[in-house]
């Protein structure tokens, strides 16, 4: 069954290269991002993996713990790693699930049989810190993932999670954002003390409350 938005995050537990992991346990209070790639020892996948090892420092100060998946066996995500290591400068820093069996690629319904029946698409999942899911993202195989946006969605996550705003196109962290519809004139008056342009009744402006 396909997961949506506002869904519980399926708990499992599954061996990685850093032991074994329950999903639930492993995320505790804080946020996670769960991704699949299609196969190790692939040219994509290796640029990836080394993208995320490098970009790991980023999701620790959003307080986002990162797990990636495939359905290869844990001996050759182990000997893997130290290709990914070597030819991308990073050494692989976050547990990579071994789901030979296919039973998580199956609960987050990361195999589209459509593209290709036996492996895994490049899915992305931000689970937040109640368990749900917030955004979920779907790549080919033949199509590395852009990680600095799922940086800078992260970020509006978590922006609007704690205030009553939305983010507008290609918003970035420190740029002014939009008041969400529900909230009243008098209301945001009370809430965004920086003040907010009205450009139309429906589009307002505020500098992000954050900052
Ligand atoms: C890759 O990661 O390079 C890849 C994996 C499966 C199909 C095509 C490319």
């Amino acid at each position: 069954m396909s997961i949506r938005l506002g869904d519980l995050a399926p708990d499992f537990e599954a061996q990685s290269t850093q032991g074994a992991i329950k999903l639930h346990e492993f995320l505790g209070d804080g946020w996670g991002v769960l991704f699949s790639h299609p196969r190790d020892f692939t040219p994509v996948c290796t640029t990836e993996l080394g993208r995320v090892s490098k970009l790991k420092p980023e999701f620790e100060k959003r307080g986002v713990k990162v797990l990636g998946l495939s359905v290869d066996p844990l001996e050759d995500h182990h000997r893997w790693a130290g290709d990914i290591e070597e030819t991308q400068g990073a050494a692989l820093n976050f547990p990579l699930l071994a789901d030979p069996e296919r039973k998580i690629a199956t609960l987050y319904d990361m195999i589209h049989p459509n593209a290709n029946d036996t492996f895994t698409v490049r899915s992305v999942f931000v689970i937040g810190p109640d368990k749900k899911v917030k955004l979920t993202i779907t790549y080919p195989a033949s199509t590395g993932r852009n990680f600095d946006e799922l940086l800078r969605v992260i970020d509006s996550l978590q922006l609007t999670a704690k205030f009553s705003v939305a983010t507008p196109v290609d918003w970035k962290d420190g740029e002014d954002v939009i008041v969400v519809p529900s909230v009243s004139d008098e209301d945001a008056q009370k809430k965004f003390p920086k003040g907010f342009k009205k450009v139309k009744p429906y589009l307002r402006i505020t500098p992000q409350p954050n900052r």
